[in-house]
């Protein structure tokens, strides 16, 4: 395809795509490995990784064999029936983790409005009705449909879809406001064990644990938050596991997949009564194909060991950003404990726009525009060039932190790179 052709797919998406979404002028059509290609034949190394998605890279043969066997074996029926992927993938699920029962979905959002509703049936069927209320945190991402919207800590995706109700926010990491709020109309707190869209920000030393015992002495449940994550991504299979605390439910999502559309909510064996037949569902949750690709994802994940292989890359990640300095950029990502972030100054608010005129933001958050000046960091001769617009105009000078628009992939998420594992081309100091 030429660059003319490529163009004028483009500018059909810009016709026909609702615009709610802020696209560069390409178009992706092939993927291997950690590279994308788009239509006019560019290679790109991709950092985003779907948004925490490709958790095998693209294309993985075992991924491509599973989907023909199975799409060509069985690729649907309804929650009616047991199928036989979905019954392994939930006891698979339940044995890696400790978690009694699985609820399958087809998204991140979808998990978390499995783990509101258990909440709120949970104590309806104990006779506590009014206890519905959520704690979750400020800064917190936890999806965009209404229920998982009320839960996101930030006003920039809450902004003009109110009344979002039920969901008190409080500062990440501050116990004492939790314990202050958390009365007996709380049904739950919902919590990340990593913030990811806040700065990648860890919970601070103690915390998870503190909620722990909070919750579990004044009779509410502890959520978890693993869509982001979970499955691998932070050195364990579940970011939890870096504490010895045991959530009553959580939600995963999008590594689970590889790419593959399919959410998860797992739960303790005594919530296992609260949502009964008929009290919540979804069509195509559990699906065979999604079902099938996850299962392979798992035991690909065991047998590449990429569960080490990204606390490995990881620790060199953060090695490396340490030596080019980027502590010193990225100080909420790299501190245990979150300071509040001043609002940003002009030279970052000049970033945010040159970004956005070149359409490079992706997910237009503050967290994002980090972790992409992280990248830049880390493939030093980025932050060299000159960035120009669409129009090529010299937006900002060589030496500025601004990335060039073409250079929007390898610039990108860097922490998703760090768990890119089926990156066959890996250089060895990245293990
Ligand atoms: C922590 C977290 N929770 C929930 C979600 C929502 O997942 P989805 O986009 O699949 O609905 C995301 C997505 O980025 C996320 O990062």
């Amino acid at each position: 395809m030429t660059a003319e052709e490529q163009a004028a797919l483009v500018q059909i998406g810009q016709t026909y795509l609702y615009p709610n979404y802020r696209q560069p002028p390409l178009v992706l059509v092939r993927g291997e490995g950690r590279r994308v290609w788009d239509a006019a034949g560019k290679s790109y190394l991709d950092l985003y990784a779907g948004i925490a998605v490709t958790a095998l890279g693209h294309a993985h043969p075992d991924v491509v064999r599973t989907l023909r066997e199975q799409g060509e074996r069985l690729g649907h029926v309804a929650n009616y029936f047991y199928n036989e992927p979905n019954v392994l993938l939930a006891r698979d699920l339940c044995q890696r983790t400790g978690f009694a029962r699985a609820f399958f979905c087809n998204s991140g959002t979808e998990a978390i409005e499995a783990l509101l509703k258990l909440a709120r049936r949970h104590y309806y069927a104990q006779g506590q009705a009014n206890r519905y209320h959520v704690i979750a945190f400020e800064r917190s991402f936890h999806g965009r449909t209404l229920g998982s919207l009320a839960a996101t800590g930030q006003a920039g995706y809450r902004e003009g879809f109110g009344p979002l109700t039920g969901v008190v926010h409080v500062p990440y990491g501050d116990v004492d406001a939790v314990a202050a709020r958390l009365d007996d109309t709380v049904a739950a707190v919902l919590v990340e064990p990593v913030q990811g869209e806040g700065g990648v920000l860890p919970a601070p030393q103690g915390f998870l644990e503190k909620l722990r015992s909070l919750t579990s002495s004044r009779g509410a449940l502890l959520l978890g938050d693993e869509i982001q994550t979970g499955v691998g991504r932070t050195g364990r299979f579940l970011g939890f596991e870096h504490s010895d605390v045991k959530p009553d439910a959580i939600a995963l999502a999008k590594g689970l997949g590889g790419g593959f559309p399919i959410g998860a909510m797992l739960c303790q064996k005594h919530l296992e009564g609260a949502l009964p037949p008929g009290s919540h569902g979804s069509t195509f949750g559990g699906n065979p194909l999604a079902s099938a690709v996850a299962r392979t994802v798992l035991a690909r994940i065991d047998t590449e060991g990429l569960v080490e292989r990204a606390r490995l890359n990881g620790n060199y990640l953060a090695e490396a950003a340490a030596a080019l300095g980027a502590l010193r950029m990225f100080p909420h990502q790299l501190r245990e404990q979150p300071r509040p972030r001043p609002a940003p100054g002009p030279r970052a608010q000049a970033r945010y726009r040159c970004a956005r005129r070149a359409g490079v933001t992706a997910r237009g958050g503050r967290a994002l525009d980090h972790r992409r000046r992280l990248g830049a960091a880390l493939f030093p001769g980025a932050q060299h060039r000159t960035f120009r617009d669409r129009r090529g105009r010299v937006l900002r000078r060589p030496g500025a932190h601004c990335p060039r628009s073409r250079s929007l992939i390898a610039n990108s998420l860097i922490a998703q790179s760090a768990l890119s594992p089926n990156d066959r081309a890996a250089p060895t100091s990245w293990v």
